[in-house]
């Protein structure tokens, strides 16, 4: 007997009233801990102890939303609420309950980190685990359970407007990105939720678009990053995509979450939906999704207080059960993942409290991109510019001064503070150095997104002619031309819901920058973007940055850069190719860039043939920048690649060893790539794949050297038939290298 039962029992009649209030307080503190709530057992013993213990109506509660970002805990049993934020380059701004606009809160300005093409631009796997921490620590000083990125879908076209989100064009590149991310961002006690899985590779027709793509190609290419983060990184959380894969949407996708995610790679968190992805009830039920974010229920009632209810996972799937039409095993198995996804964050009892805007935040996303920004072209070394010796700057272009941490959909940021480009070069400069400004071309003044307001004022009525004519005055005395350009985060530029029109700059900048180039021959472009962009002018601009979104820190980091403060090491994560043509899924069709509305297949035709592994193929046509491809203001030699063995068995492994000379003045990092080729197979296989990769810092003269360790999971390919990693005897090519189109040196071995 209970000792408040004993207490009930035995109570005298009269006293009851006293005894009875004594009683109930000592029934709501039981004495022993219940095992749910005792962080000393085990995960699963807790999981078990609470799911024991919780009635049908609470475990529905559980696995769906309750407001535009949060979803139920169990109050009765002290379990609490699980809160989700955006994700994945800052916290984001608290909107209402239940509605999209801004709470109005004035403590949520948070840091922009720069944009996850950045961030693998850095080709840093230290970098990546020190943006998961510092985000992750965001996240906790804000309350959050789970952070809503990072995103890994792959760059199959250039014209998707989420491609600054994702990690570029190489399953292997980002996937060693991901996994300390993630890692960084759980130390915090903070899940992870990696998107868009999968197959979401543009935007345009995003929830009606059912993918075709073979076996071989999912697996080689669209879900290793996936699987990294889930097996290596251990992701607590992952987000189905909005799209169909064999005419299932992939939120509640039978293949990929029950069979591929949780069969084969034995996954043990939650899947969550992307807000609007849930379709279909009984599918909702049976392929693996977990946990309902956003649906739009059903029209009556969108938007109202009380449509959490009509969720697919909620009352719908109460009323199956309770009319016998579904049991409760796939509802107990997701409310399990749900309560382990709350013992390792709502009530993980070593989290600590995070922390919020620290200088230690705003160093890292600086570090971030100083690391990323890519030189893409340094004719005559005009750069860097020595500040000392110049008299007169002009900086050019829209993006020099717009916001960049507003707009692009749901990874907008509302920022404690943002330096612009153009603020970075006059802080760098001093007052010595005149800095002039000319804005070059109208791109788009507007900059709100969900209520948060850029709070900037750059109308200008001036026409094309006028904006080009002050520039081009400027320019001609000016001891160099900074052009800052490239795309925003408006809609058909880089931005969620939304792809571009074709690949080339908008708002005429074409046409601004051909006129610098003719009267200044010190002209430096700036592309600010998460995507390629065409470059017909970049015969006559001797010197090109890539430089992404950079956020925060965005004008420091330029500044550093341009400067030769920083050195710069970051290396493209995915092609630029010289007309869209040259990417295969436009050459091929596959590609649907009008909206539709129904159903629209796309086919990935090109298969395994991605980025770098189609542009090597390709004999004739060369891309603009290679994948991989990056200068440095300092000279890098390579030596002759070496093995330490020629041949090696299916459990064995061997070495390559190369060494790298700095044979520059400055000091400088180099990122090494290693590709490894089959020179015969029996399927067609890509000329080479990255395998690994390995950034190090030389000082001027310092030679030092790498060495990458392959074992037969580099060698391998997918087998659709056998539906197993084969890699087959025979010859292969280790392939050193500073990038896809720029080899060093080769050596090559024998599998046994
Ligand atoms: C996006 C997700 C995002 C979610 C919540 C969706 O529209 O696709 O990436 O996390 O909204 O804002």
């Amino acid at each position: 007997m209970r000792f408040s039962e004993f207490l009930v029992r035995t109570l005298p009649k009269a006293g009851g009233v006293l005894f009875l209030s004594a009683a109930a307080a000592v029934a709501a503190y039981p004495q022993d801990k219940p095992v749910y709530l005792d962080g000393t057992k085990p995960i699963e013993e807790r999981v078990e102890d609470a799911l024991g213990r919780m009635t049908l109506e609470e475990k529905i509660k559980v696995i769906h939303a309750q407001s535009k970002f949060s979803s139920r805990g169990v109050p009765r049993l002290g379990i609490p609420e699980v809160w989700t934020t955006d994700g994945p380059h800052g916290i984001r701004s608290e909107v209402y309950w239940d509605e999209w606009n801004q709470a109005g809160w004035t403590n949520d300005s948070c840091v922009a980190f720069p944009a996850l093409t950045c961030l693998a631009a850095t080709w840093n796997t230290e970098l990546a685990h020190l943006y998961g921490k510092s985000i992750g620590e965001e996240a906790t000083f804000r309350g959050k359970d789970m952070l809503l990125g990072p995103g890994v879908n792959i760059y199959r076209s250039p014209l998707n407007g989420r491609n600054f989100e994702y990690m570029g064009e190489d399953p292997y590149l980002a996937g060693r990105m991901v996994v300390p991310y993630v890692q960084g961002v759980q130390e915090n006690g903070v899940a992870a939720c990696v998107k868009h899985y999968a197959l979401n590779n543009h935007e345009i027709n995003r929830h009606r678009t059912n993918v075709i793509v073979d076996d071989r190609t999912l697996y080689e290419i669209y879900l290793p990053a996936f699987k990294a983060a889930v097996q290596e990184g251990g992701a607590w959380a992952i987000m189905g995509s909005y799209n169909l894969y064999r005419d299932q949407h992939c939120c509640h996708n039978s293949y990929l979450l029950n069979d591929i995610l949780k069969g084969e790679w034995g996954y043990d968190g939650v899947v969550v939906s992307d807000w609007g992805g849930t379709h279909d009830t009984d599918q909702a039920i049976r392929n693996g999704l977990d946990m309902e974010f956003g649906t739009g229920t059903d029209g009556l009632r969108s938007g109202a207080r009380n449509a959490y209810d009509s969720y697919h996972m909620a009352f719908p799937y109460l009323e199956k059960i309770r009319k016998g039409e579904v049991g409760t095993e796939e509802l107990d198995d997701k409310v399990r993942r749900v309560l382990r996804l709350m013992f390792r964050t709502s009530m993980n009892g070593d989290r600590g409290f995070g922390s919020f805007c620290s200088e230690e935040h705003y160093a890292a996303a600086r570090a971030i991109g100083d690391e990323g920004i890519v030189l893409l072209k340094n004719e005559g070394n005009i750069l860097p510019v020595d500040f000392g010796s110049v008299e007169k700057i002009l900086v050019v272009g829209e993006n020099a001064v717009k916001m960049m941490t507003v707009g692009g959909g749901s990874s907008s940021l509302k920022v404690e503070r943002e330096i612009s480009p153009l603020d970075g070069i006059r802080e760098r400069a001093g007052s010595d150095v005149e800095v002039v400004y000319a804005r070059g071309y109208i791109g788009d003044v507007t900059g709100e997104y969900n209520g948060v307001t850029s709070g900037q004022d750059l109308a200008d009525t001036r026409s094309a002619d006028e904006l080009i004519a002050e520039a081009v005055a400027q320019a001609k005395d000016a001891d160099y031309v900074i052009f800052i350009g490239g795309l925003n985060k408006s809609k058909h530029q880089d931005c969620e819901d939304s792809d571009r029109k074709g690949l080339g700059l908008p708002y005429d900048q074409d046409r601004v920058i051909e006129a610098l180039a003719a009267v200044n021959d010190r002209l430096v472009v700036v592309n600010i973007s998460g995507n390629a962009v065409a470059m017909p002018w970049i015969e006559e601009v001797p010197a090109v940055l890539q430089a992404w979104f950079i956020g925060s820190e965005a004008g420091h980091s330029i500044a550093d850069v341009l400067s030769g403060d920083v050195n710069p090491s970051g290396k493209l994560p995915f092609t630029f190719p010289a007309r869209l043509e040259d990417c295969p899924a436009h050459l091929l069709g596959e590609y649907c860039g009008e909206p539709v509305k129904d159903t629209v297949d796309i086919e990935y035709k090109e298969g395994i043939f991605v980025g770098y592994r189609w542009t090597d193929r390709q004999k004739k046509t060369k891309p603009l920048f290679a994948f991989g491809h990056g200068l440095s203001y300092t000279e890098f030699e390579y030596g002759k690649p070496t093995t330490d063995s020629s041949t090696m068995t299916s459990d064995g492994h061997v070495t390559v060893s190369v060494d790298i000379t700095n044979a520059g003045q400055r000091a400088g990092k180099e990122i090494v790539q290693l590709y490894i080729a089959d020179r015969k197979s029996s399927l067609p296989r890509p000329v080479k794949e990255l395998k690994g990769f390995e950034k190090i810092l030389l000082q001027p003269g310092e030679t030092k050297t790498v060495t990458f360790t392959i074992d037969v999971d580099d060698l391998s390919f997918f087998d659709p038939e056998k539906h197993e990693w084969v890699a087959e005897p025979g010859r292969f090519d280790a392939i050193v290298a500073a990038a896809a189109d720029d080899v060093r040196g080769s050596v090559s071995f024998e599998l046994k």
